[in-house]
């Protein structure tokens, strides 16, 4: 296998660091497609914790090759911040190995205003990270946003500043009241940025294409999950790019049939941060023993995640949904020894029951219907599962019809197990 992607399939949060980190040691190019510094990825290597926002999980490996590409928005602010934080913890990162795309759009101070104010202020209340992901993609698709190439030539930044601000200004003044800066000292800073930025600068489409054609190893690194893609998530609590397979087609630019294998990461039970519906979340204490025992706090924003019960409708929907070929099954270790447990096996809504969700059906309508099953208590250290966990695994290959490919049970490297071979 030579490409693979790597797609949330609940709600993000699913340890789509951890796996991106584990098969980037096998692999030469990782691309990030989509989102930006809202996602939050989580890597552990001997106790010593990276959280990464837009810089690529292969990171921490000095072969590989990381990638933004052109359907990431990119502050560059956070950017630059990440990079103090994630080279003054000793990793190497230079334009030998991080190439962002010139394409890549901009989040200025006026989409993270914007942002903050729209949730402050309503009518609907997403519960968004902050970072101005939504109004950055609002200008992309409206023609007047600033591309990262744009950024080392202060005349062009003024010029689309102006453009982008026309209606942003009367918002900011008459609708919310807000402060913001003007455009030349927005575009000054911008283009120190875009000093900084510069060497890392490149055309990612032709380095993709280039590695695809030498026959290299790439991986494309998805961030949030399919229920919170702007097409097939749980509009309209989602975020604002396509975070299911069909990204990486026009945000990194590579050919749909070049991707071979669809790595699903999916946690053991649910979790999601933010608003909007959530049909086996958990009010009871079971839903806080969850949350503890997971550590279930944002990677972003620190927020405590809601947790609920493993929701198969959903993962079968997502399977659909991003043409999953296998499922990478997270924190398994956090349900062990938690006694008897369950799983949603069916919506149950006007009297029918399904066992896939579908845009068609309303999430905070339907019923969880629930089996029982038995709890199980492997302690991982040996090679072989009690027969309640495969019990578990099964079911959940039965109910998606696709493999289970990798069991992880803890945040470290080494706690992980392939069932099936990957790279
Ligand atoms: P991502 O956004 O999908 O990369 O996931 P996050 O990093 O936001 O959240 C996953 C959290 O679970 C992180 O704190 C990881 O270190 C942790 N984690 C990942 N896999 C496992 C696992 O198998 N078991 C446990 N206990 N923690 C895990
Ligand atoms: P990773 O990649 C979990 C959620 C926010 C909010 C909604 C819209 O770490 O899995 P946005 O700021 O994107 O406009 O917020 O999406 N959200 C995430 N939830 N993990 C993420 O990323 C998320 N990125 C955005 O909480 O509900
Ligand atoms: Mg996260």
């Amino acid at each position: 296998m030579k490409t693979l992607a790597i797609i949330g399939s609940q709600w993000g949060d699913e340890g789509k660091g951890k796996i991106t980190d584990l098969l980037a040691a096998k692999c030469d190019l990782v691309v990030r497609y989509q989102g930006g510094n809202n996602a939050g990825h989580t890597i552990i290597v001997e106790g010593k914790k990276t959280v990464l926002h837009l810089i690529p999980s292969g990171i921490l490996h000095p072969h590989c090759m990381s990638l933004v590409g052109h359907g990431v928005v990119f502050d560059p602010r956070a950017f630059s911040q990440e990079l103090k934080t994630v080279t003054d913890a000793g990793a190497k990162i230079t334009p030998e190995n991080l190439r962002l795309s010139r394409g890549a759009s901009v989040i200025t101070t006026y989409h993270r205003i914007l942002d903050g104010v729209r949730e402050a202020q309503g009518p609907i209340k997403i519960g968004t990270t902050g970072k101005g992901i939504g109004p950055a993609y609002v200008d992309k698709v409206a023609r007047r946003g600033l591309k990262l190439g744009d950024l080392t030539n202060l005349d062009v930044i003024k010029a689309k500043l102006k453009t982008s601000l026309q209606e942003k200004e009367s918002l900011f003044k008459n609708l919310y009241q807000a402060e913001y800066p003007s455009v030349d000292q927005e575009a000054n800073e911008l283009f120190e940025f875009g000093k900084k930025l510069a060497p890392f600068l490149d055309d990612t489409f032709a380095l993709i294409d280039k590695a695809l054609m030498a026959g290299k190893k790439v991986m494309y690194e998805g961030a949030q999950g399919v229920l919170l893609d702007i097409d097939w998530g749980s509009y309209p609590f989602v975020t604002s790019s396509s975070t299911s397979a069909g990204g990486i087609y026009t945000g990194a630019g590579c050919p749909g049939s070049s991707v071979e294998e669809v790595l699903g990461i999916t946690k053991a039970y649910t979790t999601r941060v933010g608003e909007g519906p959530f049909p086996t979340e958990l009010f009871e204490h079971i839903g806080e023993d969850i949350q503890t025992k997971g550590g279930e706090f944002g990677a972003t924003t620190g927020r405590k995640r809601r947790c609920g019960w493993l929701d198969l409708p959903l993962l079968k929907y997502s399977v659909k949904a991003s043409n999953l070929t296998s499922i990478a099954l997270t924190k398994v270790d956090v349900l062990a020894n938690m006694g008897k447990l369950k799983v949603c096996v069916a919506y149950e809504i006007d009297g029918k029951q399904y066992d896939m969700a579908s845009p068609g059906l309303d999430l905070s309508k339907v019923k969880p219907v629930y089996e029982e099953v038995s709890g199980f208590e492997d302690d991982f250290t040996g090679d072989t599962l009690s027969s309640s966990l495969k019990s578990y695994i099964e079911k959940i290959e039965k109910h998606v019809g696709i493999p289970v490919g990798i069991l992880a049970f803890g945040p470290e490297r080494h706690q992980i197990k392939f069932i099936k071979d990957y790279f």
